[in-house]
């Protein structure tokens, strides 16, 4: 092939770079690249035709030839470079988030009016430096009732619709918070200032204000020379921090086997309408000293008093709830009218 009949290397080169300028993607440029520099290309020919040429031309082609083979290189290059550089620019742009739109909402949860109260309640007492104790649910006879003084046979225990564990030989469902009281004076030196909340179970017939399974605090104080002045003090200060300084509460004479004397606490409840009424509150009183007996706790130099109080009334009172099973209904509509973004721990 000689380079007089072949494309003048000026035209090779300009049609070389025009190509080169238009690919505007890299599969484009990789074919301009195959058609002007590659083995089959013109300016390839114009090289290889050197070796034929007459001696005094070689010099000359060759140099002009070479210096197009470099501008087409150096025009290859930038150009990858450069559409490399607007590919990366595309893929960010349309990869980009945008952070000032809003995002999917995350549903707040809320605690249950329940746990709200039991939450407080051992606040307040913490506060007070007390302790909080826990103990189990399956519970044997002896700390559910016998240590409470309810021997087997007492009216008591018929009085409480028990669960009992099949094959449990006296197993129970604790019908009360009370055993925890047990355990903590079987394992604890006095003094001994302890609230012990949780589920307690009754075989009930579940309506509007009896549920199978419901929630209670327990209180208890050890100490030497406590007496009922001293029950009635921490309570009213108690009712105070729950509900407000304006909460009265009275104690009425009442019966429980493992407090003597026992009360119970009446407040003085202020309903939507302004009016009063003594309401229920929770059973009290001086801890027997036979339970301290059953306990290892010498009843003759030790003085205690004890409370139990249902969680399920009180957050029902709070809160102008008339129905128990509300609370356990798992109703969404009803949970989260209670959805204080205040009270999610
Ligand atoms: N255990 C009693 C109940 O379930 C409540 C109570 C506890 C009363 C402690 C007095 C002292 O009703």
């Amino acid at each position: 092939m000689f380079v007089s009949t072949g494309p003048n290397i000026d035209d090779i080169q300009s049609a070389a770079l025009a190509d080169i300028a238009a690919a505007d993607t890299l599969d484009a440029l990789e074919q301009a690249r195959v058609r002007h520099s590659g083995r089959k290309s013109a300016l390839a020919g114009v090289l290889a035709g050197i070796g034929a040429l007459p001696p005094d031309q070689r010099g000359t082609v060759g140099k002009g030839a070479n210096i197009v083979r470099q501008a087409i290189e150096v025009a290859l290059n930038e150009r990858h470079h450069a559409l490399e550089a607007d590919q990366l620019a595309a893929s960010l742009s349309a990869d980009r988030v945008d952070i000032t739109l809003p995002g999917d909402p995350i549903r707040a949860g809320a605690q249950h009016i329940v746990t709200q109260l039991w939450n407080e309640i051992e606040e307040i007492f913490i506060g007070m430096g007390w302790q909080i104790a826990d103990g189990p649910h399956v519970e044997d006879d002896f700390h559910n009732f016998t240590a409470l003084n309810i021997p087997e046979g007492h009216p008591a225990r018929a009085e409480t619709d028990t669960f009992y564990i099949t094959g449990g030989h006296g197993t129970v469902l604790r019908t009360h918070t009370s055993p925890v009281q047990v355990r903590v004076m079987e394992t604890q030196e006095p003094p001994i200032f302890a609230v012990m909340p949780g589920a307690v179970y009754r075989n009930e017939d579940i309506d509007a204000t009896h549920g199978a399974m419901f929630h209670q605090l327990e209180g208890l104080a050890v100490d030497e020379g406590l007496s009922m002045a001293h029950l009635k003090g921490m309570l009213q200060h108690f009712v105070h921090e729950l509900l407000g300084p304006t909460f009265e509460i009275r104690l009425r004479p009442d019966y429980f086997p493992f407090t003597e004397p026992s009360v119970e606490v009446d407040v003085l409840w202020t309903d939507r309408n302004g009016r009063q009424t003594w309401l229920e509150l929770l059973g009290a009183g001086m801890v027997d000293p036979n339970v301290f007996a059953h306990c290892g706790i010498d009843p003759e130099r030790w003085t205690g008093f004890a409370w139990g109080m249902g969680l399920e009334r009180v957050a029902m009172l709070r809160h102008g709830v008339s129905d128990l099973r509300l609370l356990f209904d798992a109703d969404l509509r009803f949970l989260e009218q209670f959805g204080d973004a205040g009270n999610v721990r």
